[in-house]
């Protein structure tokens, strides 16, 4: 092992010895996080930390004196409504139709204890609609806990890495799944959670007409809205608006996190934004479990009340009060997290200024956006070794392995905790990494 590394490698190999960890770079990204702790205490060097994706900017104040009165009120003592309370569910319905320019009925505009549990509540009821289809698949690169959730809710699930398969070529490969009969519905996160990826509307239109044509539901992640910073997507009620399905398709529900929108991570509080279409639409094999056949009945007095019977009141009054300001357009949300795909941009130049390449680089014929996250690889290092590799260089990140990317070369890296003056110390890690292994 080299000793002329920025962090001094007995501390590293100390601690992976005492963490059990015979192979860093297959290490949980927990277990990273932990090395990485354990490391920083003992040499006082902090790490350039861009393994967790969690929101590194303070929380709207809007949404917190929004909740903080309304516990004053005394509403932690009552039950909200399980679908949400109506102020909530008019701004979400007002914040599709001015930020997707599409129109969904409040009806079916129900926040969520994170887009987390929308997506385990539509995994759950999806698959109950039909019994022959009781399949998800995901439009690889993806989070990992979706599949989590699969897995423990006894779902099956099938994916594809769509790098190979942009544009016209995806209609092809996805339609050879969907024509197999058993996909309840697909999922995708745009913009992409690992890459950074983001469909175009010709991807979008054929994963729109193919769902329609196989009655398919198309679970939309949209965790980082109106992130893809190469188009103003900020203004209420005017073009250009967030790409969606929900122009190619009236088969869908749309996820909004707003974790990162609104750096709200902590309250757990996300939509569930179902079409108007699929809200009424009847499915016979939903009885057994639910008593009805309505689609949107069965979601919310079957799964959600089943779940966690509704979300917490009081995010719920942060959530309503930060969506009309945003509606209102008295709150750009959108200029708040540019941040990140400023940093993102100077990040990826210091990278690739030092013999990194990045793995997903392209939108068919568009360079990426700098967002929330980037992907990269170093010539002859799989992504296990260069996850290693870097921890000794003081820099963290994840491998792809773990997202469904078949570029086993590539970690994910956020950008998101690195904060500006941490950048001369990334260049001359990188630089010095280059110089060791260049
Ligand atoms: C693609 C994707 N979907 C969903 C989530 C979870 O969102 P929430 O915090 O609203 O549960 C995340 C969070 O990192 C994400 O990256």
């Amino acid at each position: 092992m080299r000793k002329d590394t920025p962090i001094p490698s007995e501390v590293v190999d100390k601690y992976a010895e005492q963490m059990g960890l015979e192979d860093v770079g297959k290490a949980s990204i927990r277990e990273i996080k932990r090395l990485v702790d354990l490391v920083e205490a003992e040499t006082g060097e902090r790490y350039v930390r861009m393994e967790m994706g969690i929101p590194g900017l303070p929380p709207s104040d809007i949404g917190v004196n929004a909740e903080k009165a309304a516990l004053d009120k005394g509403i932690a003592a009552l039950y909200p409504d399980i679908d949400g309370i109506p102020g909530l569910k008019k701004e979400i319905s007002r914040f599709v139709k001015l930020f997707v320019g599409v129109d969904v009925d409040p009806r079916g505009c129900i926040p969520t204890v994170g887009s987390m549990q929308g997506s385990f509540a539509t995994f759950m009821t999806v698959t109950r609609m039909d019994k022959n289809k009781d399949t998800i698949l995901f439009l690889d690169p993806g989070f990992p806990v979706h599949k989590q959730q699969c897995r423990v809710q006894g779902t099956k699930f099938d994916s594809f890495d769509v790098y190979n398969y942009r544009g016209e070529k995806l209609r092809e490969k996805l339609e050879s799944h969907l024509a197999r009969g058993n996909v309840a519905a697909l999922l995708y996160s745009n913009p992409n959670n690992p890459s950074w990826i983001c469909f175009t509307e010709t991807e979008l239109k054929i994963i729109g007409e193919l769902a329609t044509k196989y009655s398919v539901v198309v679970i939309e992640d949209l965790a980082y809205f109106a992130m893809d910073f190469r188009q103003d997507l900020s203004k209420p009620g005017q073009p250009p608006y967030q790409p969606s399905v929900a122009n190619y398709t009236d088969n869908y529900v749309l996820l909004i996190s707003s974790s990162k929108a609104f750096s709200y991570a902590g309250q757990r509080i996300g939509m569930m934004v179902i079409s108007d279409a699929l809200f009424e639409k009847k499915a016979k094999d939903l009885r057994p479990y639910y008593g009805m056949e309505q689609f949107g009945r069965a979601m919310v007095f079957g799964t959600m009340y089943a779940l966690s019977s509704g979300t917490a009141h009081s995010p719920q009054y942060a959530l309503e009060a930060m969506l009309k300001a945003v509606n209102d357009g008295e709150y750009d949300f959108v200029d708040v997290v540019k941040e990140y795909g400023e940093k993102a941009k100077i990040m990826k130049k210091l990278f690739t200024d030092n013999g990194f390449k990045i793995v997903y680089d392209k939108d068919e014929d568009k360079p990426l956006a700098d967002g929330f996250y980037f992907t990269i690889s170093y010539p002859g290092f799989s992504g296990a070794e260069l996850i290693e590799a870097l921890v000794y260089y003081g820099i963290s990140a994840i491998s792809l392995a773990i997202t469904g990317s078949e570029r086993l070369e590539g970690l994910r890296a956020c950008v998101s905790l690195v904060s500006r003056d941490q950048f001369p110390d990334l260049e001359y890690r990188v630089k010095k990494f280059h110089e060791h292994h260049g």
